[in-house]
């Protein structure tokens, strides 16, 4: 059977593909995600890992109504946990409900998770949805429900590819406009556009899609944003106002700012990137991402990227200041 589709060339743990017969997906690897040992905290309490189920006539299965977030954990502590939990929050808000706990209790919650299913580095995955009270468009009375999982996760690209630098190609689906969506919550609806262009890009070859505006300027790419290292010295960065201000670009604005390397946060158009030295990715799960081609363009990771990659390894604890200078 030949190969239709590769998806999820992000971990190399997880190949799977569809087959010519369209009779499904042969899995290698790991188990699915709903059939591991472990536990989820769900709606306030740990459940075992498979029973953590919702009813198919929930609202945020049928209606996006939902909003989650991605967050890793190294040497046992989560990476930024209360800004994670805070933007949790606030996207639940900008859709129209609350959290069923607070702020301090997600953060309570996403620790208990990782300690119950002995993860020190890894991933955690908090989700809140609106429940099957209600079907149809409106559902002010669903109940809002959380759940929390954990896993252990390597890298997002492969090592080979985060070397030579990922293969990016420019998608057709673009970042919709601030007055089309509400594109600074983690919605789960906005990920529909994220996840068709990363299967277009996959199945052309590429590991990831370089997602414009809608006004044609560079955005970001499907899961993570985008830096770019330019010919006069400073880091250029996209303005985000319509998609996701990552708690890691935040980050490594403020890493690259010590360092003394200016960073401009600016409109970039896609030609420019013509003239880019050196190009990478940002992202909880992309970490410091190396990006070696983008459509025609290609770029060699160099001095910028590494040194950034270092400072991220040390902000997060996966690396100690001897390694570094060693
Ligand atoms: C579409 C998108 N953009 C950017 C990011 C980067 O955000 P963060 O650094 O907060 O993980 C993510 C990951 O959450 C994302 O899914």
């Amino acid at each position: 059977m030949l190969p239709l589709a590769i998806s999820n060339l992000a971990g190399p743990t997880e190949w799977r593909w569809k087959t010519w017969s369209g009779k499904g997906i042969r899995k290698m690897g790991t188990a699915p995600y709903h059939d591991r040992d472990g536990f989820i905290w769900y709606d306030g309490a740990l459940v075992p890992w498979r029973e953590a189920k919702l009813h198919v006539l929930s609202h945020g299965l049928h209606y996006a109504s939902a909003v989650f977030e991605g967050e890793r954990a190294y040497a046992g502590r989560i990476f930024k946990l209360t800004e994670h939990s805070q933007r949790l929050a606030a996207s639940a808000e900008t859709l129209g409900f609350a959290l069923p706990c607070s702020v301090d209790d997600v953060d309570r919650a996403c620790d208990e998770v990782l300690r119950a299913n002995s993860i020190t580095d890894g991933y955690v995955r908090p989700i809140a949805w609106r429940g099957s009270e209600m079907m149809g468009v409106s559902a002010q009375a669903s109940r809002i429900h959380l759940a929390i999982a954990a896993w252990n996760w390597g890298s997002y690209f492969s090592e080979e590819a985060r070397q030579k630098g990922i293969r990016m190609c420019t998608s057709a689906w673009r970042r919709p406009s601030p007055q089309c969506a509400p594109v600074h919550a983690k919605a789960t609806g906005l990920y529909m556009i994220c996840t068709l262009s990363k299967h277009n890009a996959e199945a052309a070859g590429y590991h990831d899609a370089l997602m414009l505006d809608w006004r044609g300027q560079v955005a970001e790419a499907t899961g993570a944003n985008i830096f770019v290292a330019m010919p006069d010295g400073r880091l250029h960065t996209p303005t985000p106002d319509c998609f996701l201000d990552g708690i890691t670009r935040r980050t490594v604005i403020g890493l690259a700012r010590s360092r003394g390397i200016e960073v401009v946060e600016r409109a970039i158009m896609p030609d420019e990137l013509r003239d880019a030295r050196e190009v990478f990715l940002t992202g909880t799960a992309a970490e410091v991402t190396p990006v070696g081609e983008i459509d025609s363009y290609r770029f060699v990771p160099g001095e910028v990227t590494r040194l950034l990659t270092e400072d991220y390894q040390l902000a997060t604890g996966q690396r100690q200041a001897q390694t570094v200078a060693a």
